[in-house]
């Protein structure tokens, strides 16, 4: 396979998320950066993209600098990772799809749900890809975990309980610091704060596990921090498309956590847990059997776990190695559409993902308003 040509938007130097897309992206030499507007300061933008080997012509002061640049390149880049501010993807993804990009964006994908249902038909009229980073569902244990529901060894799923909750916004005093209260203020970031940003995490993964959508949900939203508009804990019930009973807990203020993702399924034949911060490990019990631990790089575990480790068993895998597998999927599927041959995603979350997520959002909004009332989504 040729390597491709990949840029990013955002991720710039500090920041948070960039430095897993870079690592990601590259890891497998599938992807070359070269190509970038990393910072909405064009010049430190610029400054950064050259110190990161970027040529100085296509380290790009602006996204608008950039689309300008690279759509009548022969060597324009395959890739393009939007790691900017939430309320920028939308904008930013729509343009370069139009321009016949194929884009990865990170969550959540936009700011209404009208917005995201633009950008599936933008994708779907431009015939290019884009994916939304739900970058956890790329752990090889996530995988597997759905690749054992799938082929039926927990039997029917009843029940899925999702959390993700931290503590990192516990301090009552910090509350008015500007880094910290954008993320609460609906001018800023919409209907949701903890749900938006972290509970889709939780819920992609209760879906990307199970195969089922979410079809209605009912919240309990509360303002732990009195001062905050809008909510840092929120206690989701959903229910699936398959009859799947959901629960979900997120916070910002379970003080001690630190990351706080985690997935259980119960099954009628079995049970399955596995914790983020605790990757390469999944806890498996059979009815009537033992508590086994399944290792990560065990080998011959499910053909989408064992594509999706690179280190032998023993050895930890971590987060951008998880983005890494949604990489690897997509570089095989841009290389079969550079040839016209029919593309395959794979597990790469998609924007119909993302717009199930914004819907998701809006639902829990409104049922927190309405005390818990059960919202379809
Ligand atoms: P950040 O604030 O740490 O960094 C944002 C970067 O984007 C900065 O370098 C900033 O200069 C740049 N930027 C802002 N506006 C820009 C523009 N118009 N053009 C070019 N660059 C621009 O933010 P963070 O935490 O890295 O989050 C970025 C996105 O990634 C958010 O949407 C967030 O929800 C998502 N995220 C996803 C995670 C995941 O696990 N999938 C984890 C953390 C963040």
């Amino acid at each position: 396979m040729a390597v491709l040509n990949w840029g990013m938007i955002g991720g710039g130097r500090g920041s948070q998320i960039g430095p897993a897309h870079r690592l990601g992206a590259r890891v497998d030499g599938l992807f070359q950066m070269t190509a970038g507007a990393l910072d909405h300061r064009p010049d430190q933008g610029h400054e950064y993209g050259v110190e990161l080997g970027l040529d100085p012509d296509r380290a790009y002061g602006s996204w608008q600098e950039m689309l300008e640049g690279e759509k009548n390149r022969s060597d324009k880049v395959d890739l393009v990772t939007v790691a900017t501010p939430n309320n920028t993807h939308f904008e930013i993804t729509r343009a370069f799809l139009q321009q016949g990009f194929n884009v990865l964006c990170e969550k959540p994908l936009t700011m209404t749900v009208n917005e995201a249902e633009e950008l599936v038909e933008t994708a779907k009229a431009h015939q290019r890809i884009c994916a939304v980073n739900y970058g956890y569902s790329g752990y090889s244990l996530v995988r597997h975990m759905r690749a054992m529901v799938a082929r039926g060894d927990l039997g029917k799923i009843r029940l899925v309980f999702a959390e993700f909750a931290h503590g990192h916004h516990s301090d009552a005093a910090d509350a008015d610091n500007p880094r910290v209260r954008w993320r609460y203020d609906p001018k800023q970031i919409g209907v949701s704060a903890q749900f938006a940003d972290c509970g889709i995490h939780a819920m992609h993964l209760a879906s990307f596990v199970t195969g089922q959508r979410v079809e209605q949900l009912s919240a309990d939203t509360v303002s732990l921090i009195e001062s905050r508009q809008l909510e840092d804990d929120a206690m989701v019930n959903f229910r699936m498309s398959g009859g799947t009973v959901g629960r979900l807990w997120t916070s910002s203020v379970a003080l001690g956590r630190q990351h706080g993702l985690a997935i259980q399924v119960f099954g009628e034949k079995g049970g399955l847990r596995w914790s983020q911060e605790q990757p390469n490990q999944l806890f498996y019990t059979p009815l009537n059997g033992r508590l086994t631990v399944i290792e990560r790089g065990e080998g011959n575990l499910s053909p989408e776990a064992d594509r999706s480790s690179r280190v032998t068993v023993g050895h930890a895998e971590g987060m951008p190695l998880a983005f890494a597998n949604i990489y690897t999927e997509l570089a095989s599927a841009i290389s079969a559409q550079k040839e016209n041959q029919s593309m395959d995603l794979g597990l790469v979350p998609t924007a119909e993902d993302g717009a199930d997520s914004i819907r998701a959002i809006y639902a829990v909004a409104a049922s927190g308003e309405a005390n818990g009332v059960w919202t379809k989504l």
